[in-house]
């Protein structure tokens, strides 16, 4: 009996630990802002090589907690999970994780201003000899993307209709495992972390054809949350500062 009870109170504990925040005046209280990330998007966010989740977004993340003065405190969950649950049920207090703001996630969460013009673009392997064309040669061809992306949502507006065959992937990782083995004729991705991964792995991926739709990216609060204006504010801070530039100098790799 008296087991139960310790146990329901640290469980009831430890929901208010995690719960998240709404309102500033809530992040301020319990003196952590959850931020919710899929850490497999470099240079917006990744594990380092003592395993530390790190990146551009992580930066800004932190500046926005140091505003509202609180720690900031980083929950990993994959991007199917992301957006917008790990917002709207309440598990953390905010998202970024190169999101893009589209009408349709408006309707559920309140995004920040954009932070990050980004597009939708086509990979495939490095040195391929019948290289991809869009939009002229896309019949019958499997055309790889993440489940619940922008990525996804453009390929089933504008290539299905055209005849492409689309593999869906829950990892952005195995996408790029199939278009090394040839499997799929090319996979859709964000432009930055495409540029990205063409430094760290040299000739291994190239871009191909036209991009697919250009988009900005923002981050992600509950729905009229108040949290969306202290990161405004933020963000304002750090351009004007020169601060914004800085990082993005130090994260971003210009094409
Ligand atoms: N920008 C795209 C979107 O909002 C893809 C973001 C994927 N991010 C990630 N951390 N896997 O849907």
């Amino acid at each position: 009996m008296k087991r139960t009870l310790l146990l329901a109170v640290a469980l009831a504990a430890a929901a208010q630990t995690a719960a998240g925040a709404t309102t500033v005046a809530e992040v301020k209280k319990k003196g952590v802002l959850i931020l919710g990330t899929d850490p497999t998007f470099s240079p917006f966010e990744f594990k380092d090589k003592t395993g530390q989740i790190t990146g551009f977004d992580i930066d800004i993340a932190l500046a926005v907690a140091k505003d509202l003065g609180v720690k900031l405190q980083i929950q990993a969950v994959g991007f199917g999970a992301l957006m917008p649950q790990s917002v709207t049920s309440g598990r953390v207090d905010m998202a970024m994780s190169g999101i893009t703001i589209t009408d349709e996630r408006a309707k559920v969460v309140s995004f920040s201003a954009p932070y990050y013009r980004s597009a939708q673009v086509f990979i495939v392997k490095g040195g391929n000899p019948d290289k991809f064309n869009w939009p002229s040669d896309v019949k019958g061809k499997t055309i790889g993307v993440q489940a619940n992306t922008t990525g996804q949502f453009v390929a089933d507006d504008v290539l299905k209709s055209k005849g492409a065959v689309l593999k869906v992937y829950d990892d952005f990782a195995a996408g790029l495992a199939d278009i090394r083995a040839g499997r799929i004729a090319a996979l859709v991705g964000d432009a930055p972390t495409v540029t990205d991964l063409q430094k760290r792995l040299p000739g291994q991926f190239a871009r191909a054809g036209k991009d697919l739709a250009a988009e900005d990216y923002g981050m992600v609060f509950a729905k009229n949350s108040d949290l969306a204006a202290a990161a405004n504010k933020t963000l304002a801070r750090l351009k004007a500062s020169g601060e914004y530039q800085k990082l993005l100098d130090r994260w971003i790799v210009q094409k």
